[in-house]
């Protein structure tokens, strides 16, 4: 097998050019997205991430950071825990995606790059990440730069897809992913994003590696909670 190149399908391509395939691919759906994901989810993704909002419970007057954001749909949980005394930061490296997050009226919607982050240390205390570190091309850089803008006692959350532990839903979940999904993206010219999302999901980090990685970067009490039978995974820690 030779060198992934340019002219790879994105899930086989690694550092820079990655990066940019998987900025122009999400800047190709921005405008489906929401609609996208709600049909693909079948309307359980809102509940997901109240979940994954629910693992770091930010306070009340805290700081929190929403990376690889998107159209913003994770902010919501955020904004609404924090209150009028605290702030959410609403971050992507995708300005079509954060165009369709100001469409909402979200505050504090930044451009910027998950292994670069534009924020001082110990700027926040809460970072939510959904569905986003499995686009990231370093994903130990961008557990490390994650962990270098929490403060002491900072909360991290990252949801996203994983491979379903039990055989037999496995088999079913390939079925669905590989057969279906691309038909249905397809239908709203989005085909390339959902054979991207099974690939990539394929070839994703297991969720012993993510854990390590994430211990690698220097969080404590790490763990990780299967969702919908496992094909969701959500990952937590905490800065000591
Ligand atoms: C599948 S969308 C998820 C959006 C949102 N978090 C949600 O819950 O619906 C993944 C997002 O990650 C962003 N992304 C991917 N790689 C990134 C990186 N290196 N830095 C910042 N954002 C990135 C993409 O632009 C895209 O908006």
């Amino acid at each position: 097998m030779g060198r992934p190149t340019a002219d790879s399908p994105i899930w086989d391509r690694s550092g820079a050019d990655k990066r940019s395939a998987v900025n122009a691919m999400f800047a190709d759906i921005a405008g489906n997205y929401d609609a996208l994901n709600r049909m693909m989810s079948l309307n359980q993704d809102t509940r997901w991430r109240a979940i994954a909002a629910a693992k770091v419970a930010p306070k009340p007057g805290e700081v929190a950071l929403d990376l690889c954001a998107g159209t913003g749909d994770f902010m919501p949980h955020l904004l609404k825990a924090v209150g009028s005394t605290g702030a959410v930061i609403g971050m992507d490296f995708c300005v079509p995606m954060l165009e369709q997050a100001s469409k909402k009226s979200l505050p504090n919607l930044a451009q910027g790059d998950a292994v670069q982050l534009p924020l001082q240390s110990a700027a926040v205390d809460v970072v939510t990440v959904g569905w986003g570190i499995r686009n990231v091309p370093d994903i130990d850089a961008a557990h490390q730069e994650i962990f270098r803008v929490l403060r002491p006692g900072g909360r991290f959350v990252s949801l996203d897809m994983a491979i379903p532990r039990n055989p037999v839903i496995r088999s079913g979940s390939r079925f669905v992913s590989k057969h279906i999904l691309p038909r249905l993206g397809a239908r709203f010219g989005a085909q390339t994003a959902y054979t991207y999302l099974p690939e990539s999901t394929e070839r994703f980090w297991s969720r012993d590696a993510l854990a390590d990685s994430m211990r690698k970067a220097g969080f404590v009490d790490v763990d990780f909670a299967d969702l919908m039978f496992g094909n969701i995974c959500l990952h937590f820690g905490r800065k000591k």
